[in-house]
């Protein structure tokens, strides 16, 4: 293909859009810094298989004498670097996909900005691409980073490697310096699982063997990088799958037509083909297949389609239609491997939310079961996991999904993980297997229930959790109020944190992992507590959003009452009743709340009460006014 293929004419292009069509496709991506060449790589491949537009080589002539780092050569790295600019002013991809073709073959590569956040942008393109081109600078050799890079492709499940050691010019086109990057490379991979390495010395900058083969190294007699690119096989093995089709939408314009759209994870779907539906086994038989408007035989991975069925069977968006011969696990717990994207940590007992190709719902970490050395890949025990980090972990959903290990299905084994606050995207994940000890577990039902109780103690069960800084006056209040419904006959039950640790939670210090799980434990307890019909009274820090809300989903909208006593830290650090504040202040106590830990104070508490100027017992009538006037008490 030449750049000259836009501009022919109507029967030229859809000739070639044919021909196209019947090419394999090779998505790859690239991994190393903008320093080790890999703009100039980029930038040389695309250029020297002719798909720079004249005015654009005209531009990158002019760029590189102006700013050039080559001298009077181009320098390609402006090609690449300049679309990054045009990125930063305004739209903000973290992958740019760039399409390019050769008369073998298509190609897709996914180029990931260098930048810090280089971990998380890899991972987005490495989880669609067969190949990763891992780059090398002949000068550094083998780098910590460069086993980072391969091992996350690794476990997004790329099996072909070309290792692209670049800069040889530099080194002289020296053999020996080649032999012994590949032979570290090839030491370090070899439990990596990948299929093949291809190593190839290549100098981006002056075109070494990135597409022509280059005349300065007599010495090696393999492949340019494009050729190797046009001929690795990557079966697609997506296709010989079993059938995954998640249900993205229902379409149903009306009452005689019931259409699921969506794309085909994997697999084949033909007409007359029986499907079943992964969660309920409810089973029919595909009546149509339609691509647009058009009825087709057959569909095939990759396809976005719409089928229907013959019969009526009640299907919804997230469920997934598929093999009945082979269906996907279902479970609301299974073990995955996570690679941590963000600057704060993972946090196990968090609620964090699970993005799957068609579902999202809320779901949590339930055990960190150790990390990985990026370098060894020895099993590490952690707490939690840092920016860049790989973990094995147990997760835990509310409830169950179908899903295949990623091992075998990279989408309906992969997911992400999204921070309910800030929404970016924390982590990918990669199912390994369902957990069935837990899914085994099934709720009993028992003759006595929650109404029953709370009816014979004739009242309301509610969870009042007070949150605020140690000492702003929390136990305090808590204290009186509960002696007042007390005298009123109500069956009350005080959970106070400092009494709490001593018992239940003796095992949690003050790091953030700790006051995660120490809210959790709390928020569980409080919620048998409403179940057998109490009035509970909580009163913890609480320092997180995340975890105080974790409580209100799992005690319920309705019996769940915000208090938040707002107390300056000044005023609490003052009145010191502990002497902890001035111990904190004195650098005698770590992670000590407001000093340094921080404090997320509630944004829209359902009641907020601010203790200078009001006495406790003034404080306390205001609560109960409101609880009265919702109901809570008589
Ligand atoms: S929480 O943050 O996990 O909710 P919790 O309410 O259980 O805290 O415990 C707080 C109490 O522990 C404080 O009132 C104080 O008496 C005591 N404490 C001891 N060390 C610390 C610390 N580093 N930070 C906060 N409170 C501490």
């Amino acid at each position: 293909m030449t750049s000259s293929a836009l501009s022919v004419e109507e029967d030229d292009i859809r000739a070639y859009m044919a021909e196209q069509e019947n090419k394999t496709l090779l998505r790859f991506l690239t991994c190393g810094s903008v320093d080790d060449g890999k703009s100039t790589l980029i930038g040389r491949l695309l250029y020297d298989t002719k798909l720079i537009f004249e005015d654009q080589i005209a531009t990158l002539e002019k760029d590189s004498r102006r700013h050039g780092s080559a001298g009077e050569d181009f320098d390609f790295a402006l090609l690449v670097d300049g679309l990054e600019a045009e990125r930063e002013q305004g739209i903000t991809i973290d992958v740019a996909y760039r399409f390019f073709a050769t008369p073998k073959r298509k190609f897709i590569v996914a180029d990931t900005p260098g930048h810090e956040q280089y971990t998380r942008n890899m991972a987005t393109g490495a989880s669609t691409a067969d190949l990763a081109v891992v780059l090398i600078d002949a000068r550094k050799g083998v780098l910590s980073q460069t086993r980072r890079h391969s091992f996350i492709a690794s476990l997004l499940g790329i099996r072909h490697i070309v290792l692209a050691i670049n800069k040889i010019d530099l080194v002289g086109y020296d053999k020996m310096v080649f032999d012994r990057i590949v032979s570290d490379y090839m030491q370090f991979s070899a439990d990596l699982g990948f299929e093949t390495i291809r190593p190839i010395p290549v100098s981006a900058r002056f075109g070494d063997n990135v597409v022509e083969r280059s005349g300065n190294m007599p010495w090696y007699d393999g492949p340019s990088v494009l050729e190797h690119l046009e001929d690795v096989p990557v079966g697609d093995a997506t296709e010989a799958a079993p059938l995954r089709f998640p249900v993205q939408y229902v379409n149903r314009p009306n009452l005689d037509f019931r259409g699921y759209c969506g794309t085909l994870a994997s697999g084949r779907v033909r007409v007359g083909d029986q499907v079943v539906e992964a969660r309920s086994g409810r089973t029919g038989n595909i009546a149509r297949v339609l691509l647009g408007d058009a009825d087709l035989d057959e569909a095939r991975a990759g396809q976005s389609v719409t089928l229907t069925l013959e019969e009526e069977i009640d299907i919804s968006r997230g469920d997934m239609l598929v093999a009945p011969d082979n269906r996907p696990q279902v479970a609301d717990q299974f073990e995955a491997r996570l690679v941590w994207f963000a600057e704060q940590p993972l946090l196990p007992g968090r609620q964090y939310l699970l993005r799957t190709e068609t579902a999202e719902m809320p779901a949590t970490v339930s055990a960190l079961k150790y990390a990985l050395d990026i370098n060894t890949f020895a099993h590490e025990a952690a707490k939690s996991l840092e920016l860049n980090s790989v973990g094995v972990v147990n997760i835990s959903l509310g409830k169950p999904i179908p899903f295949d290990p990623y091992e075998e299905n990279r989408l309906t084994g992969g997911f992400i993980l999204i921070d309910r606050m800030t929404n970016a995207t924390i982590a990918a994940g990669m199912i390994t297997h369902p957990l069935w000890r837990a899914t085994n577990v099934h709720w009993q039902a028992l003759d006595i229930n929650r109404t029953a109780r709370a009816e014979q103690k004739h009242q309301k069960p509610a969870v009042l959790w007070f949150t605020g800084l140690s000492g702003s006056g929390k136990s305090t209040i808590a204290n009186l109020l509960e002696k007042r419904l007390h005298a009123d006959g109500r069956h009350t039950y005080l959970l106070d944190g400092d009494n709490v640790r001593h018992g239940l939670n003796r095992d949690l210090g003050f790091t953030e992992e700790d006051r995660v799980e120490n809210i959790r434990r709390v928020g569980e307890v409080a919620q048998l507590m409403t179940d057998a019909g109490l009035i509970v009274l909580v009163s913890f820090i609480s320092p997180f959003q995340a975890e105080r809300r974790m409580a209100r989903e799992l005690v319920g909208e309705g019996e769940f009452v915000e208090i938040f006593v707002d107390t300056p830290f000044e005023e609490c650090a003052r009145r010191d009743p502990k002497g902890l504040y001035a111990k904190a202040l004195a650098g005698e106590i770590r992670n000590f709340t407001g000093v340094d830990s921080p404090y997320e104070a509630p944004e829209n508490p359902d009641l907020r009460l601010e203790t200078t100027g009001s006495t406790p017992e003034d404080l306390v009538e205001r609560i109960i006014a409101w609880l009265r006037a919702r109901g809570f008490v008589a």
